[in-house]
């Protein structure tokens, strides 16, 4: 393998945004799978700088402050201790946890950004932004609310409509509002520097779609997908007071953009810890021996792959990646987990209801990774792989092997002698282990790694219910002493190559079998344990998880979705100001009948009507796509406000309104007058 020309390895998780908790699907997607490598690496002996920290920066932050009625310092110092925290506790072993606020990083990023701006690299461009002539601010593109041109969501936010998922910058947005003054944004000129990304389309064409076809089928397809649909230049830097300032002329008020700092925290990180434990920084960034990996969820893709290594190519001095094993989603009892719906397992509550129970969700986590798709967690699934697994499995072996080791022989490791084809049989298998289970690491195959794993706890339990101990003890104890003694070298194998993975197990079962630390390369032999050794007494690695536990845990999330369509109601059901009799009379409303009914172009949520008022036909154009088919509209009566001003939605006229009943969880059902009521008929 390739492995072979590298002397060191540089690997980093992303850096989480310090805007709140982390949660299970920031650990599936990204800290475990890096840290089983990152522990994988060191048993083997090898250089690895495991590099993280806090993404302090940017409108997630600054947002999150404006929501708390925090400043952006409170809020990061706040999260950054409890991610810290929470990494800490479920033994994610990063060599050094860092943050993007910190000294070294301003520095390291500006002298970053410096250098290319004397090289010549960036392009300066002014162009027109909005702003708000209230807060006297540029607005990012979170910061702007209107409509939305496709759909007609009224909330609609500068960069996205999050009704019908359409990509938005915030000129296209109908009635643009500043979050901030709430009042209209209007347009000023601002200078900012352009990365051109576009020059360095030919060159990832060839470092990516030729040079890494190895890579992940899901990351190269993004890649080749940006690559194809054409790069352009992309602004790095911003009209924002939280952030690094640009240290270049001219550029007052300004910062660096986010994801123009925060890859560079890899590096800060890196400077920070070399510094501390006596080494050169250089030699994990600089270095062709250096093997660089990004750990990332596949929202990061682009920047990992596209934008940072191209700023790295134009430093020139810089390693790139060599993989970037990028995740997909995990999803939550079948929704997509929601940091502001709470739609979360967060690391710290799992902790107060599972303490000390931290491997058996990296277990979880890992047996259903969302390595090439998205995936559900589902309390039931973490249950049965606890119960039916961890407990059943690797357990029950180990403990079988103990449990039976101070019965029979007084928890001394007992000889091996005069092995049996069914024991020398065990004995090659275990041999096989470490390179099978290496093999799937390498290519970043954590599920299927994790899978040999516990096919090495199966073959231990195969051994005794095949040789069946508790049988022989009494005619024949030598054999037994054998037996029991190649039991304990599996226990002592599983107790080496499940540290990556389990490495608060791993510290048990050493514990229990009194066994030093080994390396990758001596495991797979049945000599790791010696005989007459003590062992510990049993102490059971995993429990049965109840029923009512995971009833427990079903039940708070029913309550967060009860919390979730309650708030929904409370958005809509607050009574209108109250109107005087004469107001209500001003509308006329009418019985009408729809006549035809097809779908807007390009609108998913439009449907055009021609409707009979009993004054006359006409169209109308009603945002119920979503709720209602064209074909079972046809020949439906309906409430029709006929004096309705006309506008013009998606380019049709629309001349009237139809009404519908709005339920809290957004439906739309039909306010139907009688089949016998009469088209025109008025309704007062
Ligand atoms: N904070 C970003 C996110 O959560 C990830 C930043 S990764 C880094 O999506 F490379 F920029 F550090
Ligand atoms: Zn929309």
């Amino acid at each position: 393998m390739s492995e072979k020309k590298f002397n060191r390895f540089t690997i980093t998780a992303a850096l989480p945004y310090a805007n709140g908790p982390v949660h299970i699907g920031h650990l599936a997607g990204v800290y475990v799978p890096a840290d089983i490598y990152a522990r994988y690496l060191r048993l083997k002996g090898k250089d690895v700088a495991f590099v993280c920290g806090s993404d302090e920066h940017g409108v997630a932050i600054t947002l999150k402050a404006r929501n708390e009625g925090k400043t952006p310092k409170q809020v990061v110092d706040q999260y950054h201790e409890q991610i810290k925290k929470s990494f800490d506790d479920f033994g994610i072993s990063f060599d050094i946890y860092s943050r993007t606020s910190s000294k070294t990083h301003a520095n390291t990023a500006s002298d970053m950004f410096r250098g290319l701006y004397e090289k010549g690299v960036f392009k300066e461009e002014v162009s027109e932004q909005f702003y708000d002539e209230v807060e006297q601010q540029f607005l990012a593109d979170r910061y702007i609310k209107g409509t939305c041109p496709t759909c007609g969501f009224e909330e609609a936010y500068g960069d996205q409509c999050e009704n019908c998922g359409s990509t938005l910058s915030p000129s296209e947005l109908i009635n643009p509002k500043s979050m901030l003054s709430g009042e209209a944004p209007t347009k000023r000129e601002t200078k900012h520097w352009y990365f051109p990304l576009d020059e360095y389309e030919g060159w990832l064409r060839k470092w990516i779609l030729e040079g890494h076809s190895e890579w992940k089928p899901n990351v190269y397809g993004q890649c080749k997908s940006w690559i194809d649909s054409g790069l352009r230049p992309r602004p790095m830097t911003r009209d924002l007071d939280w952030g690094i300032p640009v240290p270049v002329p001219d550029a007052e008020g300004k910062v660096l953009y986010v994801w123009f700092d925060a890859p560079i925290g890899y590096i800060s990180a890196t400077k920070d810890w070399a510094e501390s434990k006596g080494k050169n920084w250089e030699d994990y960034w600089k270095s062709e021996d250096t093997r660089l990996l990004h750990f990332i969820g596949k929202d990061n893709i682009v920047f990992h792959c596209i934008i940072f290594p191209s700023l790295l190519k134009a430093d020139g001095d810089y390693i790139l990646p060599d993989n970037v094993p990028a995740n997909e989603f995990l999803n939550l009892e079948g929704n997509k987990i929601s940091t502001s719906r709470n739609w979360a397992v967060w690391l710290h509550e799992y902790l107060q209801e599972f303490p000390d129970q931290q491997d058996v969700l990296r277990y979880v986590l890992t047996a259903n990774a969302p390595e090439t798709k998205d995936n559900d967690f589902t309390w039931k699934d973490f249950q049965t792989r606890n119960n039916s697994e961890l407990v059943a499995i690797l357990g029950n072996f180990v403990n079988r092997a103990v449990v039976l080791t101070h019965k029979y022989f007084d928890g001394k490791i007992p000889v091996a002698e005069n092995l049996q084809p069914v024991d020398l049989q065990v004995v090659e298998e275990i041999k096989t282990f470490p390179d099978r289970i290496a093999a799937s690491l390498e290519q970043f195959r954590f599920r299927e790694a994790l899978s040999h794993l516990m096919d090495l706890a199966r073959v231990g339990n195969k051994y005794l219910a095949d040789t069946e101990p508790w049988k022989l003890i009494k005619q024949d104890s030598q054999r037994v002493k054998s037996i029991m003694n190649i039991s304990l070298q599996v226990a002592a194998n599983l107790a080496v190559l499940c540290e990556p993975f389990l490495p608060q197990t791993a510290t048990k079962l050493r514990t229990i079998l009194n066994m030093k630390p080994h390396t990758w390369e001596q495991a797979g032999s049945e000599k790791l344990l010696t005989a007459d050794s003590p062992v510990e007494k049993a102490q059971l690695l995993f429990e049965k998880i109840e029923d009512e536990a995971i009833e427990n845990q079903v039940n708070k999330l029913m309550e967060t979705k009860a919390a979730n369509d309650q708030q929904n109601t409370v958005n809509v059901n607050p009574a209108k100001e109250e109107i005087a009799f004469d107001d209500f009379m001003k509308m006329d409303l009418r019985v009408g009948e729809i006549l035809t009914a097809e779908p807007v172009p390009k609108s998913n949520k439009l449907l055009k009507f021609t409707v009979d008022t009993g004054l006359d036909k006409r169209t109308i154009v009603s945002g119920i796509a979503k709720h209602f088919t064209p074909e079972e509209m046809v020949g439906k009566k309906v409430t029709v406000l006929v004096n309705l001003a006309p506008r013009k939605i998606m380019g049709v006229e629309s001349q009237g309104m139809l009404l519908f009943a709005e339920n809290a969880d957004g439906s739309l059902k039909s306010v139907m007058p009688a089949q016998d009521a009469e088209n025109g008929a008025g309704i007062s």
